[in-house]
């Protein structure tokens, strides 16, 4: 299996059948520092097989109220690096900017808003925008949807729910991109979803954006039981910065647990939307490919992907 260091990010072959049954401490050999690392089950395989179709997508949103702070950049990358490793994605933008569709180069016609008001054939709609990956584009035109959301008088914010789960069968993950702010598409993105991405920027201080942001989303898990924050992913990490490092060390401390290893400041990252490429295309050997591999192993729970 190959694992990356948290410290320096270096990558390391390991032999499992070396490893414990459960968590091991190792130490890297290139910085000295010491980690935890858990062996893969048995069981786990590198394709789609290993999600039970039965139990449905995972659906994940990559959302937080700050702007800016590498949401689509992560639900495009994650999306189309589930998709590479096997999986079957389902990629929502609920974004009126609608740059997921910019990202990923590609131009569709219509989007989540003509799904929700059924307005065209799905295969019209959904956009295959890789191999098993598929769009349902954002955009100005959610807008309008937002008034339709608002008019109800009932149950409002259990309409994407309501759609989304007549066509989520087919697919393992599901990940939505979200506006900055706060709106009922993202009420309704929380209504839907069981997990919670919360990329946090450490340029600048994003920690109060976040206690924010949790505190928005704790009245909304009155309602929505299932919904949890699983994961914070720092962004923009530069480990030359100082007040990065501060911010890291200081999200670590008060969210343990929930904090991925960070996405590095990567000017590749910020280089590819404009080729409308995802960052394994645009430069499959940089750190921001390396940071987002890694991100898909602790998502899938598999060590294995990618090697
Ligand atoms: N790790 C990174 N290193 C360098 N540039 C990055 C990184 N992540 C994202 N960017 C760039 O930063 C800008 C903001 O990223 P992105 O659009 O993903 O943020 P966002 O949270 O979706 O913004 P918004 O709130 O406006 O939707 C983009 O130009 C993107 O290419
Ligand atoms: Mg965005």
């Amino acid at each position: 299996m190959v694992i990356t260091c948290p410290h320096c990010r270096k990558e390391h072959t390991i032999d499992e059948k070396h490893l414990p049954t459960n968590v091991a401490k190792v130490r890297c050999k290139f910085c000295k520092e010491q980690f935890a690392i858990k062996k893969p089950a048995a069981s786990q395989k590198a394709t789609p097989s290993a999600q039970k179709k039965n139990e449905g997508p995972r659906k994940i949103a990559v959302t937080l109220s700050k702007g800016g702070v590498g949401k689509t950049t992560t639900a495009v990358n994650l999306a189309s690096g589930l998709a590479l490793a096997g999986f079957n994605v389902l990629l929502v933008d609920t974004d009126t900017q609608g740059q997921s569709s910019f990202m990923l180069g590609v131009k569709p016609q219509a989007g989540l808003t003509e799904f929700v008001n059924d307005e065209l054939p799905l295969d019209e709609i959904m956009i295959k925008a890789r191999d098993r990956l598929w769009l349902l584009a954002g955009g100005k035109s959610l807008a309008g949807l937002k008034r339709v959301i608002d008019r109800k008088d009932f149950g409002g914010e259990m309409t994407l729910r309501e759609k989304l789960s007549t066509i989520d069968k087919q697919f393992d993950y599901v990940i939505l991109d979200t506006s900055p702010g706060w709106d009922p598409l993202i009420v309704n993105v929380l209504f839907y979803v069981d997990e919670v991405l919360t990329p946090v920027s450490l340029e600048v201080m994003t920690l109060q954006g976040l206690v924010e942001f949790l505190k928005s989303m704790s009245s909304i898990q009155k309602y929505n039981k299932d919904v949890a924050l699983k994961y914070i992913l720092p962004t923009f990490h530069d480990k030359r910065v100082k007040k990065s490092n501060a911010i890291l060390k200081k999200l670590e401390s008060l969210y343990g647990d929930h904090i991925c290893t960070p996405i590095r400041y990567n000017v590749r990252l910020s280089e590819a939307p404009a080729y409308g490429q995802t960052i394994y295309e645009f430069a499959p050997g940089s750190p921001g490919a390396q940071d987002y591999r890694e991100l898909i192993r602790k998502i899938a729970d598999n060590p294995k992907l990618f090697t």
